[in-house]
Parts: C-alpha cells; structure tokens; sequence
C-alpha cells in the first residue's frame, strides 16, 4: 500500500473482531517500529507486546473501570452523552468499548523506553521524542498490512497496576498503549482540516484560521 493511502485512512479502530494476527505480522510490525527516527540515532525504545489473554483481560478489567468512571462523569456534567458533538460521543463510547473489549483484542503493544539521551545528561525530553514516531510507525505498518490499531494513553488510568502485572521497571517511560487486532469497521477516510489551514510559508504570517 502506498503510504500516502495508508496515512490517509488511518483511522483510530476501537471496535475488532476476535480474529487473531499472526505473530510474522506483529513482528513486521515491530520491526517498522524500530525503523523510526530517534535523538542523535539513540533508539531508546522498549515495546512490550501483550498476547496473554488472562493479562488483557487483567488490563481490561483496570482500565474499563477507569474509563466507565470517566465516561460516566463527562455524562453527568453535560446532563447525558446526547449534548456531546457526534465526534466526541462515538470517540467515548469507542474508546469505552475498547477498553472493555480488550481481553480479545488479539495483541496490545506498549511503546516504552529510558532516558537515553543525550548520554552524558538524558532528558525525559528525548524519551517522548524517540517513542512518538515509533508509535506513529506502528500504527501505519498496521494500517498498511490491513490491521487497526488505536493510539491511546490507557497507560494512565493504571499506570501502577499496568507496571506491577508487566514488571516494568520505574525507570521506563511509557508513552502509547496500543492495540492491535483485525478491523471491524472501516477505515478511513480521515476527517482532517485543509492543510492550508496550518502551513505559514517563509514565516509566521497572521492567523491562517478564520
Ligand atoms: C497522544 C494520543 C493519545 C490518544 N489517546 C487516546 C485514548 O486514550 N483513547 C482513545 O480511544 N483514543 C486516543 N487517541 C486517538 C485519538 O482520539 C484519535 O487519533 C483522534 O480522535 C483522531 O481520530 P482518527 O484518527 O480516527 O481520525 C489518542 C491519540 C493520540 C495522538
């Protein structure tokens, strides 16, 4: 797939089927991770790769109970999910669902690493920029071998259970938590302002917003 189709139709997938991803795929896909940019070439990433179905369903149960709770007070502060822009609606109840569904969601990949750069004084600065686009790697090698996949900060809702079940020690970042599976809707096509909104050719030159 030419990665301009694959940039362009790579929609965040919250709803999967339960059809399991072969691990040649996980690793191809892993390895376009490793393939990223990094500060100074420092490939300072760690990608846990969680397939154990008793452990998602462990995540699943944490971060469900997170999300419901969330969920549940965006609910009741806006007097019902109905108020919400349709956009943001079906991003909650996808995002609810997925993390319900996560127990058979085939794979979850955790994108991770330490401060590693630069040597003689890391910066959690340099964490961030070296996981990013690996992350971003991971979710269009996904999309270019037909698999979905979602960005997501569910690392947050549990971060010290979510360390304890996967002994990850403190030192490690984790910047995505991303899961992996076989769509169940479409994807694409992505529903982006025009690029002229954001590009200020040879300097900044006004609000280009109307
Ligand atoms: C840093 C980051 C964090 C995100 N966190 C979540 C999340 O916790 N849960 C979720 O369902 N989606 C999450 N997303 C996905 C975004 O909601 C999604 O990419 C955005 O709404 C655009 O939707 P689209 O990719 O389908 O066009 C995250 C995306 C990014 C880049």
């Amino acid at each position: 797939m030419d990665v301009f189709e694959a940039m362009e139709t790579c929609r965040a997938i919250r709803f999967f089927t339960k059809e399991p991803v072969p691990d040649e795929m996980i690793d191809k896909i892993l390895y376009a991770a490793t393939r990223a940019p990094s500060p100074g070439n420092s490939q300072g990433w760690d990608f846990i790769v969680v397939t154990d179905a008793t452990i998602k369903q462990a995540l699943s149960a944490k971060i469900s109970t997170v999300m419901d709770a969330t969920v549940g007070a965006i609910q009741q502060s806006m007097g019902g999910l109905d108020a919400l822009d349709d956009v943001t609606r079906r991003m909650l109840q996808g995002t609810v669902n997925m993390a319900k569904t996560l127990g058979d969601i085939p794979a979850i990949i955790l994108v991770c690493g330490k401060k590693v750069y630069p040597p003689q004084a890391p910066t959690e600065q340099f964490v961030w920029s070296a996981l990013y686009p690996a992350a971003q790697n991971i979710l269009l090698a996904a999309r270019a071998l037909g698999l979905g996949t979602c960005f997501t900060t569910y690392q947050n809702t549990c971060e010290k259970e979510l360390r304890e079940l996967l002994h990850i020690p403190a030192d490690v970042y984790i910047a995505a938590f991303i899961p992996v599976g076989w769509p169940a809707i479409n994807f694409g096509p992505l529903a982006r302002r025009p690029v002229e909104d954001f590009v200020h050719r040879n300097g900044w030159q006004g609000d280009l917003r109307a």
